[in-house]
């Protein structure tokens, strides 16, 4: 069938900092050598929060490219690029506008959660409540197996497989697709079309999702199938319909949550975040007054790292040794607060110490990043029209 392909974004809507290190780019970065990735600038989506400031999205994107390339996304393995250089992406939102009840939209949490959280901007606008089914575009037109998120997107996630199952639904009808779909079994071999058929029975009368997974698999290895009639098979496979758009799976962050220098979640709007590419100095200057455990008034208090935003950075950065050194020294005043920063502060730096070396050449010559981003556009533009052509033809505008 289709790639196991991987597709994420992130809004282009301030500096990145370390939290989104740790929550986001960390797990990229391991997925783009495992399987083909897509990773792009959602400044579409930005705009529908931020439409009336356009400045901070045309000032983070670049910014934000640089950020990815600094932590270590690798062009040469994934493929970067903006969302709205890719238009199809609007081509496939507005297509599946038409057949998405309105009552989906409204019922995905984040709708009314925003709307509420931010009710200093007027969020009851069209483009918002879109906001999930042109992420869905953004998605299906890659026909992306996994999507890298945070928990928070699941239910975007969920809506994207009820959007694809109903497109295949509504548009996957094939003339005579059993028929074309019985010649294509025959083409797999006697033995491997029993086989098939035995699976296929297996899922639908008994919804045995190993025999899916294992009809799948086999699907995968037959090697004298051509593309379209592997897909027949698929669709074949879950009922009668041919599978135009693919439905996809969160890949969860595992949730190395880095808390902020206030212990909450590391978030700019709280002022408690440290940039990706934040200087030494600063970075020193921020750990070294960040709040300890109140009751530490004086040297010769006794603490509880349990009290203590530090501890947490502790927990992210520092090894066991560390750890024990810290705990007995705080809950026996054997060390300051000081120097219990010191190991976080180094170990901040140090990890930062590559990201500015891989930026500094896209800081000394910005035409590398366009150049790098214009080649993503082009292939991303690429996967996104060969979609878009079956999804034309699926619904009837195909003429010429
Ligand atoms: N909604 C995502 C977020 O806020 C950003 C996003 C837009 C996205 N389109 C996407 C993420 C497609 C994954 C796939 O983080
Ligand atoms: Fe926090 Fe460390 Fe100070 Fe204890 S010694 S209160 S863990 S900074």
């Amino acid at each position: 069938m289709y790639p196991d392909r991987v597709v994420s974004g992130m809004r282009p809507t301030g500096a990145m900092h370390l939290g989104h290190f740790h929550g986001a780019l960390k797990n990229w970065i391991k997925m783009q050598s495992e399987q083909p990735c897509l990773f792009f600038v959602a400044d579409w989506h930005a705009l529908t929060t931020h439409y009336d400031d356009p400045a901070i999205i045309e000032r983070s994107v670049w910014e934000m490219l640089v950020d990815w390339l600094a932590a270590g996304v690798d062009p040469s393995q994934a493929t970067l690029f903006i969302q709205s250089k890719v238009p199809e992406h609007a081509e496939l939102h507005l297509l599946l506008s038409m057949a998405t009840p309105l009552g989906w939209l409204e019922r995905v949490p984040t709708y009314k959660d925003q709307i509420e959280n931010l009710a200093s901007k007027d969020l009851s606008t069209y483009g918002f409540l879109g906001y999930p089914l042109l992420q869905a575009a953004d998605v299906l037109i890659y026909r992306a197996s996994l999507v890298p998120v945070g928990d928070d997107q699941v239910p975007h996630i969920e809506m994207m497989r009820e959007i694809a199952r109903r497109f295949n639904h509504l548009y996957g009808k094939e003339k005579g697709f059993e028929e074309k779909a019985m010649e294509a079994v025959k083409k797999l071999g006697s033995k491997r079309a029993k086989l098939y058929l035995e699976l296929r029975t297996e899922y639908q009368q008994e919804g045995k999702d190993a025999a899916l997974d294992q009809a799948q698999a086999m699907l995968d290895e037959a090697q004298n199938l051509s593309n379209i009639d592997r897909e027949r098979l698929f669709g074949y496979l879950e009922g009668s319909r041919k599978l135009i758009l693919v439905e996809p799976h969160a890949k969860l962050t595992v949730a190395s949550r880095l808390p902020g220098l206030d212990g909450r979640k590391m978030s700019k709007s709280y002022g408690n975040a440290i940039a990706l590419r934040e200087d030494k100095d600063s970075v020193t200057k921020k750990i070294r007054t960040m709040p300890t455990d109140p009751a530490r008034v004086r040297r010769t208090d006794a603490g509880d790292p349990k009290k203590c935003p530090v501890w947490q950075l502790h927990e992210v950065y520092s090894d066991n040794a560390t750890r024990d050194w810290v705990v007995k020294g705080c809950t026996s005043a054997g060390i300051g607060c000081l120097e219990c920063k010191q190991p976080v502060i180094d170990a901040i730096i140090r990890e930062q110490e590559p990201m500015h070396e891989r930026a500094q050449q896209y800081l000394d010559d910005p035409t590398l990043v366009r150049a790098i981003v214009a080649d993503g556009c082009d292939k991303a533009r690429k996967l996104a029209q060969d979609t878009m052509r079956d999804v034309r033809e699926a619904m009837g505008l195909a003429y010429s």
